[in-house]
């Protein structure tokens, strides 16, 4: 028996070494990985360059205090500002810290703007992490309704309706909107470009943070730096975290020029955030989607895997729907089938994660190659074919 918080349902397995995007168990047995840590093992297990450069970090040290020069810092968040075209960045180690920090960036702007009462609108099936202040932002009753009551800054909306938001602030102090652009543990929702552009346009109207999280569909993932990019427009807080050193902690909040201006010394900070270990991988990590033009080869890869799926599944009883962009692809199930990730795993030796009980959400390495694309789709089509006795 484990001495482990029982937060987790895990699977009973030890796997002892990882490449590219297979784990290997203590018996030798490979097994297709399709979760990637939930989107952070985006470059793979045990990739030899960003062991390289954890090896050559650990030989000067691993920690540094922010309260001296860290050039690793200093080079990442040059390279997150050219990507995002935003101007500053705080380092932290995850995302709910991410979007805490954006959380205190909206409270502090309505309170230099002498706003009464001021608001964040927030969505329906909106995740931003397990923190107090992250947790009111989300959704989900079921992580929230034993611990009381927590911050009441937040107002909820449906997803993807624009008038439900004009509404909420004809009535309301709004001082910030806060979203992820894809929804990822709400189930893959996909926001229309026609509402982040709108989205935009009513937070320059009426001074209002756009906030947005893009802590899982961000970093390339998509077939974009970061999926908002594709609507043309740039939020005034951005939160990312999961891939950015690839499995090392780390989280950012990057910042535009007018939200930065609000910023004093000694307002925020973290031990460990910036540390250059993890600054140093994730300088690395960008570097190499980059140099392997990663970002173009996901929207290749996920359009032959929405493919396949959609040539296989549209007529199959028990799917609902098949929908995602690049290699953020969820396969919604009418109803929940008990066991599934447990029977691929054991049976075909594919991981899987399963979201809101019955939407199978594919978050792969960007190393999965058409093969292990084409291997899942038997896989599962098999194991449904064969429940379904069809
Ligand atoms: C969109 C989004 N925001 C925030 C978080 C929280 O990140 P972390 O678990 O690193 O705190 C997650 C984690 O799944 C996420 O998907």
């Amino acid at each position: 028996m484990s001495s482990l918080i029982p937060f987790y349902q895990k699977l009973d397995v030890d796997f002892i070494r990882g490449e590219g995007c297979y784990l290997w168990d203590e018996a030798g047995i490979r097994y297709l990985d399709l979760t990637s840590g939930i989107g952070v093992n985006n470059l793979g297990f045990s990739h030899i360059e960003l062991n390289n450069e954890i090896r050559a970090q650990i030989k000067n040290y691993i920690h540094l205090s922010n309260l001296f020069k860290n050039s690793w810092s200093e080079k990442l968040s040059d390279q997150l500002v050219k990507i995002t075209q935003l101007h500053a960045s705080f380092f932290c180690n995850s995302g709910t810290e991410a979007n805490e920090t954006a959380i205190k960036l909206a409270k502090l702007y309505a309170y230099e703007k002498d706003m009464k009462n001021p608001k964040i609108i927030v969505m329906n099936q909106g995740f931003h992490g397990r923190t107090i202040g992250a947790l009111s932002a989300t959704s989900n009753q079921k992580y929230k309704e034993k611990f009381g009551q927590l911050l009441d800054d937040f107002i909820f909306v449906d997803f993807n309706y624009i008038d439900q938001v004009i509404e909420v602030i004809s009535k309301n102090n709004i001082c910030a909107i806060m979203l992820e652009p894809i929804q990822g543990e709400g189930g893959v929702h996909i926001a229309s470009t026609l509402y982040l552009k709108q989205l935009r346009k009513i937070c320059d109207q009426y001074q209002i943070l756009l906030i947005l999280d893009e802590i899982q569909c961000g970093l390339g993932r998509t077939g974009y730096w970061f999926y908002h990019q594709k609507a043309e427009i740039t939020p005034d807080i951005l939160t990312i975290a999961k891939g950015l050193a690839n499995g090392l902690p780390i989280g950012a909040c990057l910042v535009n020029q007018a939200v930065n201006n609000l910023l004093t010394l000694g307002l925020h900070g973290s031990t460990f955030g910036g540390n250059p270990l993890a600054c140093r991988v994730a300088s690395k990590v960008l570097e190499i989607i980059e140099r392997d033009e990663l970002i173009l080869k996901n929207k290749q890869k996920g359009e032959y895997f929405i493919n396949q799926l959609q040539s296989k599944f549209t007529s199959v009883e028990g799917i609902k729907s098949i929908r995602g962009v690049g290699l953020m692809i969820a396969i919604e199930l009418n109803e929940t089938i008990d066991d599934m990730s447990q029977q691929l795993f054991s049976q075909h030796k594919i991981l899987i994660n399963i979201t809101q009980n019955k939407i199978i959400r594919l978050l792969p390495s960007f190393l999965i190659e058409e093969n292990d694309i084409n291997f899942f789709c038997e896989s599962l089509y098999g194991y449904i074919k064969k429940i379904k006795n069809v």
